[in-house]
């Protein structure tokens, strides 16, 4: 029923229970890009615990310490963005992403991003919009570069994750600078 443009056929939309079908077969395709980095898609295994991650979500929404969207590509749900952590009282929230490989390459989860840190910064004045990434994961990092995030930091091996530890990246922009960046990027 809400739906945000994102150019090019693809529109961001909320994600709820009621789609844990359509959520999980996607996630089916999704499964083997999204495995090696984070254990969303595991979450996801069959009807049930798909909708369990889809509800959990929504009681975080109703509760306003999260929200979940998909991308939708030419009608069909391609990946997502998510406010993993969405603390409003301290103005600080963290941003995550997925996609399946024909979502890939086509700067879908950048736009949305945008769209996020719009609404978080513009409609609930949030001060600082992180992003958490393993350093072996060069295309989550390259996403934070692209939304003009500063590396802050590296937690080193802070990720344990399928028997291995990782260094894990923080990246974050606050808000003077997405303001001011976004002002920069308007044509003139
Ligand atoms: C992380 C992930 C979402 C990044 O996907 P992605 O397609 O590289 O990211 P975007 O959607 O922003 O697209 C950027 C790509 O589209 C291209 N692109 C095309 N049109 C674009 C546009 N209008 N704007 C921005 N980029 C555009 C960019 O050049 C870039 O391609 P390149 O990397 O080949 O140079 C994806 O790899 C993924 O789902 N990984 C598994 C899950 C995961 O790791 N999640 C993050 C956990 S921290």
């Amino acid at each position: 029923m809400f739906t945000v443009s994102l150019g090019d056929g693809a529109e961001l939309r909320p994600l709820e229970p009621w789609q844990a079908e359509e959520f999980l077969t996607h996630m089916d395709r999704a499964r083997a890009l999204v495995d090696p980095w984070i254990p969303f898609a595991a979450a996801a295994q069959d009807l049930p615990s798909a909708r369990a991650l889809l509800q959990r979500y929504a009681d975080k929404q109703a509760a306003d310490t999260g929200r979940l969207y998909g991308i939708w590509l030419d009608g069909t749900l391609v990946g997502g963005v998510l406010f993993r952590i969405f603390e409003a009282d301290a103005g600080n929230c963290e941003i995550g992403c997925w996609l399946e490989a024909s979502g890939e390459g086509r700067g879908l989860v950048t736009r949305a991003c945008r769209k996020l840190i719009d609404w978080a910064v513009d409609v609930r004045g949030m001060h600082r919009v992180e992003w958490v990434a393993s350093s072996a994961n060069t295309r989550s990092v390259a996403v934070a570069e692209r939304l003009g995030m500063t590396r802050e930091g590296v937690l080193r091996e802070a990720y344990a994750y399928r028997g291995a530890r990782h260094d894990q990246e923080i990246w974050a922009v606050l808000a003077p600078e997405w303001r001011a960046a976004r002002e920069r990027a308007l044509p003139r």
